[in-house]
C-alpha cells in the first residue's frame, strides 16, 4: 500500500450540470493494487495507515490521467504542416506517411514514439486511430502493452479515394479485424475499436462489414470521422445520395453508445437529435479543426441536444498530444463565437480532459477521477522552478485559478509523473 501526498484536483461533479470542481489542498490518497482504497485529509488517513510507504508530490498538483479520445497512430511524425484544408493535407501529408507503415520496423518505430509522447503528455487513456496495415497496429498494440496505456484501436479501413496500397475489400477487412481483435481485445488493458476512416472513403459494402465485425466483437467500440469539413461533406452527400452523412454509418449499425465521432463540426439538428437518441460521443479537436480551418466547433449546440463530449488531440492535424492545450484551445475558441459561445471555467476543461473521456469510452467505473474505487492513474503537474507556471502557482488566487494556470501555462515538461493503474509509468519519475 502506497500513501500518497498531495494537492488533488478533480471533477466527479459534472460541471456543466453544476458541478464544482474537487479540491483538497492537502490530501492522502491510498492506493492498493492499483487502486485507490481511501481519499482524506492527509493526516487522517496517516492516522489510520501508520505503517503505508508515503509519497509525497510536494509542489504542483495530482490530476487524474487524461483520456484522449481521438489521436491518429501513424501521425507523429507529421504533426505541424500548416496552411492546408482536411482533403489537400490528407493527400499531401498524412496518406504518404501513413503509407509507410506497411514497413514493419518502421511502423514499430513510430508506436513506440507514439506511446513516449502519449505518456509524456499526461495520456494514460486514449481512443486511438490505428494503421490501414494489421502488422502495425499489432505493433501499436504491442507498444501499448508495455507501460500499460489504457488503449481501444484497431484496424483502419477504406476501399475507395484514398490510394491503392491503404485500400481493403469489406472481407479481408473484416478478417483482419476479425484477427487483431482476437488477439488484443480484452487482452491487459487493449480493447478493440472497429475504424473505417470516414464515409468519404468507405462504400456501404465495407461500412456493413464493419457493422458486422461490431457486433461479432462484444465490447468492441466503434469510431471514425463526421462533418469535420464542408467539402468533405458535400462529397460524401455526392457518393451516398440521401441522407446526411450520420446516416451512412447509421443504416450498418454503427451509431450507438459504443461510437465515438471526432470531429461534428458542422452538424444537422437531426444528426445531434439522433446522437444523443443514441448516446455516442463526439471527440472535440480544437486545434485541428484551426489548424486545417475546419471551422468552429459548436459546443453549444451539442450541450443543447444532450450529446456528449470529449476531448481528442487528433495528432497529426492537431498540434501535440497535450489535452491540456487542447482543452485551452477548447476555451480559446469559445471565446472567439459571439452569441453561440460557451463561457468554459477551469472546471470544465478539467471534466472535459479526464471524466467526458472516460464516460466516452465506457471507463467511467475505472477512471477519470480520483474517488475511491477508481483506478489509480494520474498525473502530476509539477512547475518547473522560476518558469512562468512556477511562478503563477505561487501566486495563484485559489484552487481554480491554479488550475486555469495550468491550462494555461503547463506543457509536457510539467508532466513530472505518471502513474497507469498505481504503477509509475517508466522515465516519468521527475
Ligand atoms: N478524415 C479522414 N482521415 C482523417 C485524418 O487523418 N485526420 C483528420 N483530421 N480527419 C480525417
Ligand atoms: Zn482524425
Amino acid at each position: 500500500m502506497i500513501l500518497y501526498r498531495a494537492q488533488v484536483l478533480d471533477t466527479p461533479d459534472d460541471p456543466f450540470r453544476g458541478g464544482a470542481l474537487r479540491h483538497d489542498a492537502d490530501a492522502g490518497l491510498l492506493v492498493a493494487h492499483g487502486q485507490i482504497v481511501e481519499r482524506g485529509p492527509f493526516t487522517q488517513v496517516r492516522s489510520r495507515h501508520p505503517g503505508a510507504e508515503v509519497v509525497v508530490l510536494g509542489d504542483g498538483m495530482l490530476l487524474p490521467g487524461l483520456v484522449d479520445t481521438h489521436v491518429h497512430f501513424p501521425q507523429v511524425r507529421i504533426i505541424g504542416a500548416l496552411g492546408m484544408p482536411l482533403l489537400e493535407w490528407l493527400e499531401r501529408c498524412a496518406l504518404p506517411e501513413e503509407s509507410r507503415l506497411a514497413g514493419v520496423t518502421y511502423a514499430r518505430a513510430v508506436a513506440a514514439e507514439f506511446v513516449t509522447s502519449l505518456l509524456a503528455a499526461g495520456t494514460t487513456t486514449a481512443l486511438v486511430f490505428g494503421s490501414h496495415f494489421a502488422a502495425a497496429v499489432d505493433e501499436l498494440f504491442a507498444a501499448a502493452a508495455g507501460p500499460g496505456l489504457r488503449i481501444t484501436s484497431g484496424l483502419v479501413v477504406a476501399d475507395r479515394m484514398l490510394r491503392p496500397e491503404l485500400h481493403t475489400t469489406a472481407q479481408r477487412g473484416y478478417d483482419e479485424g476479425r484477427a487483431l481483435a482476437d488477439r488484443w481485445h480484452g487482452r491487459g488493458r487493449s480493447r478493440y475499436a472497429v475504424t473505417p476512416r470516414f464515409a468519404l472513403s468507405s462504400t456501404d459494402e465495407l461500412l456493413a462489414a464493419c457493422g458486422q465485425l461490431h457486433r461479432d466483437v462484444p465490447g468492441s467500440w466503434f469510431t471514425s470521422h463526421l462533418n469535420e469539413n464542408p467539402i468533405e461533406i458535400s462529397t460524401v452527400q455526392q457518393l451516398f445520395g440521401d441522407g446526411s452523412y450520420l446516416d451512412c454509418y447509421d443504416r450498418h449499425g454503427l451509431v450507438g453508445r459504443s461510437s465515438v465521432f471526432a470531429h461534428n463540426v458542422h452538424p444537422t439538428d437531426a444528426e445531434l437529435k439522433r446522437l444523443a437518441q443514441a448516446g455516442s460521443s463526439v471527440a472535440h479537436c480544437p486545434t485541428s479543426n484551426a489548424a486545417l480551418g475546419s471551422g468552429l466547433f459548436p459546443l453549444n449546440r451539442h450541450l443543447a441536444f444532450g450529446v456528449p463530449v470529449a476531448l481528442g488531440c487528433d495528432v497529426g492535424a492537431g498540434t501535440g498530444f497535450s489535452l491540456l492545450k487542447e482543452a485551452l484551445q477548447a476555451y480559446l475558441l469559445q471565446r472567439l463565437r459571439d452569441e453561440q459561445s460557451v463561457l468554459l471555467g477551469p472546471a470544465h476543461l478539467l471534466h472535459l480532459a479526464t471524466v467526458a473521456g472516460a464516460e466516452a469510452l465506457g471507463l467511467r467505473d475505472e477512471v477519470g477521477d480520483l474517488s475511491v474505487g477508481r483506478r489509480f492513474d494520474a498525473v502530476w503537474v509539477r512547475p518547473v522552478p522560476g518558469t512562468p507556471l512556477d511562478i503563477g502557482l505561487r501566486h495563484a488566487d485559489g484552487p481554480e485559478d491554479a488550475l486555469a494556470k495550468v491550462f494555461t501555462l503547463a506543457t509536457p515538461h510539467e508532466v513530472a509523473r505518471v502513474w497507469i493503474d498505481g504503477v509509475p509509468v517508466e522515465g516519468s519519475a521527475g
